[in-house]
């Protein structure tokens, strides 16, 4: 059986890859700012929701396996051989279709633990550089609903319909996850030739009849997708080698977008790695930045350590989360937390945790986090900054470096309370005393409070307006 290390490994390692098309530095990707009011909009909304729900899933999940990247025979260091030989794995893998049958799939379960995670927006695999689809296309019977897989006559055999309308009756934004790569279709690794890196095995330029029919089958897709799931809010792109300046990978995203935006008005375009109109926002993967970006960002980060579903992974602390989540907000991006679904549809117990305690922290101190946009001086030692963009109100939220005590005195410098205002920790009933500190201020917690804190891991105080 294809072993943890390497669906870890490979999972993990991920952001260590970067593609050799890919530019290297995201600040050194060109940002073009959005002039259509709808995308405007929306951009503003998705960046007050903070807190988005990733989920990977695909017939990879019931082995444990890691999604798709075992098919792509790349002699690099974060992928082993898959054993016994690479056809083996090949055709065990796409056989896992035959054998998909996640009847414990339950899409309102899903939706119901994300919103009480404190989530707001969700993306979902549609379909990874696998190819098999998690909806119901048209265009390959690689695909979730087809007869050759048992799912197919499930009533929510369109996972993708489901999971959408899910998450949308609880008032989630919606986004696809969508690789441009597609290892199953014989337009992009083609029969004629043999393949073994990430890339197309062909040069589109020597043969444009073939590059056309990917392109046409990757437009068709994406337009059942924006046409037949409802109102969606993002199309999230993978596989940022696909595109035109690494041999000539042009599947004419314009085209792709003026589709998007005429069926889904106001749609976020998220062509990851690639610059220019379509990456509506950025997404360093695994990492935060050092500091603020100057446009629309997202992290995206596996609670566990890879993005496929394992019995054996390890997930990390719900405090890491918080003190990420907390960390990103306050340089003004927005978190998005995977977790890989199971073969049976399920989630391992440890990400129900994490989700668990991460809505309880959320509960007390989501008004310190959603709707807010960085204030400076953003992080401050083990103080982060927000500002509501409705009331103004400024937070500063205390990541303790160990321990889970309230501290006797906060002491911020650099900024202070306007004069009259009622200073408050989010979850404390009373309001806190307070002095002027140099050119900042001193927060003073009674024992009372600090002997029974109103949450773990980190604590908001409201400063309100600040002196200026
Ligand atoms: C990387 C990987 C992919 C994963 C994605 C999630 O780009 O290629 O497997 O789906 O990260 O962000």
């Amino acid at each position: 059986m294809h072993c943890l290390s390497f669906a870890l490994l490979a999972s993990a390692l991920l952001t260590l890859l970067l593609p050799s098309s890919a530019r290297a530095q995201y600040d050194e990707l060109e940002y073009v700012e959005i002039i259509d009011p709808a995308v405007r909009e929306k951009l503003e909304e998705w960046r007050d929701r903070k807190l988005g729900f990733m989920v990977h899933w695909g017939t990879y999940s019931q082995m444990g396996w890691c999604e798709s990247w075992g098919l792509c025979s790349e002699d690099v260091d974060w992928l082993s051989p898959p054993q016994p030989s690479y056809q083996a794995y090949y055709d065990r893998y796409v056989g896992l279709k035959r054998s998909f049958d996640p009847r414990g799939f339950d899409p309102e379960a899903w939706a119901a633990m994300a919103s009480a995670a404190g989530m707001r927006y969700f993306v979902f695999t549609t379909k990874h550089h696998d190819g098999f689809t998690m909806f119901d296309t048209k265009q390959t019977d690689y695909r979730i609903t087809d007869p050759g897989c048992p799912f197919h006559d499930h009533p929510q055999a369109d996972v993708t319909r489901h999971l959408f309308d899910a998450f949308r009756a609880r008032e989630f934004m919606i986004g696809a996850y969508f690789s441009k790569p597609d290892w199953h279709v014989p337009w992009y690794w083609s029969p004629h030739w043999q393949h073994g890196t990430r890339n197309v095995n062909y040069r589109p330029r020597a043969h444009p009849e073939i590059w056309e029919k990917f392109t046409e089958f990757t437009y068709r897709q994406l337009e059942e997708l924006c046409t037949g799931y409802g109102p969606l809010d993002i199309l999230w792109f993978d596989g940022a080698w696909v595109n035109p300046d690494n041999r000539d990978q042009d599947i004419r995203m314009d085209r792709i977008a003026a589709m998007a935006r005429r069926e889904q008005p106001g749609i976020l375009m998220v062509d990851r790695w690639v610059g220019g109109p379509y990456e509506n926002y950025r997404t360093p993967e695994q990492k935060i930045p050092a500091k603020p970006l100057d446009e629309p960002w997202e992290t995206c980060m596996p609670m566990a350590g890879a993005w496929s579903w394992n019995a054996n992974d390890t997930y990390k602390p719900t405090r890491d989360l918080v003190h990420m989540l907390v960390d990103v907000v306050a340089k003004g991006g927005n978190l998005l937390l995977n977790a890989g679904a199971d073969g049976d549809g399920g989630f391992h117990p440890d990400a129900l945790v994490r989700m668990r305690e991460l809505g309880e922290w959320m509960a007390v101190n989501g008004e310190a986090i959603y709707g807010t946009r960085p204030v400076a001086p953003f992080k401050q030692g083990e103080i982060c900054f927000t500002r509501r963009r409705d009331t103004g109100d400024v937070y500063a939220i205390h990541l303790p470096s160990e321990g889970n005590s309230l501290p006797e005195q906060v002491v911020i410098e650099g900024l202070r309370p306007a004069d009259g205002e009622v200073v408050r920790l989010l979850g404390g009933a009373e309001p806190l005393n307070w002095e002027p500190a140099g050119d900042g201020c001193r927060i003073l917690l009674p024992a009372s409070l600090r002997n029974s804190p109103p949450c773990a891991h980190a604590w908001s105080f409201r400063l309100g307006r600040l002196n200026s």
